[in-house]
């Protein structure tokens, strides 16, 4: 089962102090098949990453360029730099970064050179409220799984999150039924037309502690994508205990 923290643009050095309680939740429960990965902003990556050492909690980043290595692309960060320091997961395609302009174009060429810099990537997928009302959820689902990953080839490396744009921020989750239906149905994309074996999908989009519950009876959920609720190391600590339990 996957946890990830997806700070988004919160989180300044005194946020840090939030890690030695999750870090210590992490060795209670070791043997557990539980991987929490946190993602914060770029500007605490490395200050994350030295504090994460020798623990069992894994690094990942935000969004990344295109480009694998250097270039002159100002502001922007490419996933050597993320490798480097010591992010071994990167999200890509998040709708935040889709409504801004971000195309399924640009996103599969993220994802190629994430692969090649040896990163793992968290591949977000979700419709739009109008889109669901127009009862186009399957058809955009397919279109961004396929053009996202197109001639992909170690799809092993990337984890599916199916995060509806209208549940992100807003408290309101999908019925359990629809939520499974669209699950099921990404892994059978998956599995027919691009030929993953074991495909994991995350589900995000106002995860808390009080609806994990229900979202767990998924069996077909591998893990959560979860971000206001992660800032506070008892309310993600919290979402992870009460899907183990
Ligand atoms: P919320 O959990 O704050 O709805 O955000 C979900 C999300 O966008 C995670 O990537």
């Amino acid at each position: 089962m996957y946890f990830i923290a997806n700070w988004k643009m919160y989180g300044d050095l005194k946020s840090l102090n939030s890690l030695n309680r999750v870090i210590k939740f992490s060795k209670k429960y070791k043997k557990k098949k539980i991987k929490i990965i946190y993602c914060p902003p770029y500007t605490l990556l490395d200050s994350f990453s030295k504090k994460l050492k020798k623990t069992k909690i894994e690094l990942g980043a935000q969004n990344c360029h295109y480009e694998i290595l250097n270039g002159p692309f100002t502001g922007s960060i490419s996933p050597t730099m993320l490798k480097k320091i010591g992010s071994n997961y990167v999200i890509i395609g998040h709708s935040e970064n889709r409504l801004a302009g971000e195309t399924n174009d640009e996103i599969n060429k993220k994802i190629k050179s994430s692969i090649k810099s040896n990163l793992k990537v968290i591949f977000c997928i979700g419709e739009t409220l109008i889109q669901k009302k127009r009862k186009l959820t399957n058809k955009i689902l397919h279109q961004q799984i396929i053009k996202g990953l197109f001639k992909i080839k170690n799809l092993n490396k990337i984890l599916i999150a199916y995060e509806p744009v209208w549940s992100i921020g807003t408290g309101v989750i999908p019925k359990i039924d629809d939520l499974d239906k669209n699950i099921t149905f990404i892994k059978n994309v998956l599995k027919k037309h691009l030929k993953v074996k074991n495909p994991k999908v995350l589900y995000g989009g106002s995860v808390n502690s009080k609806n994990v519950e229900n979202l767990v009876t998924i069996k077909a959920i591998d893990g959560f994508l979860v971000g206001g609720a992660s800032q506070k190391a008892k309310n993600f600590i919290d979402i992870v205990e009460k899907t183990i339990i």
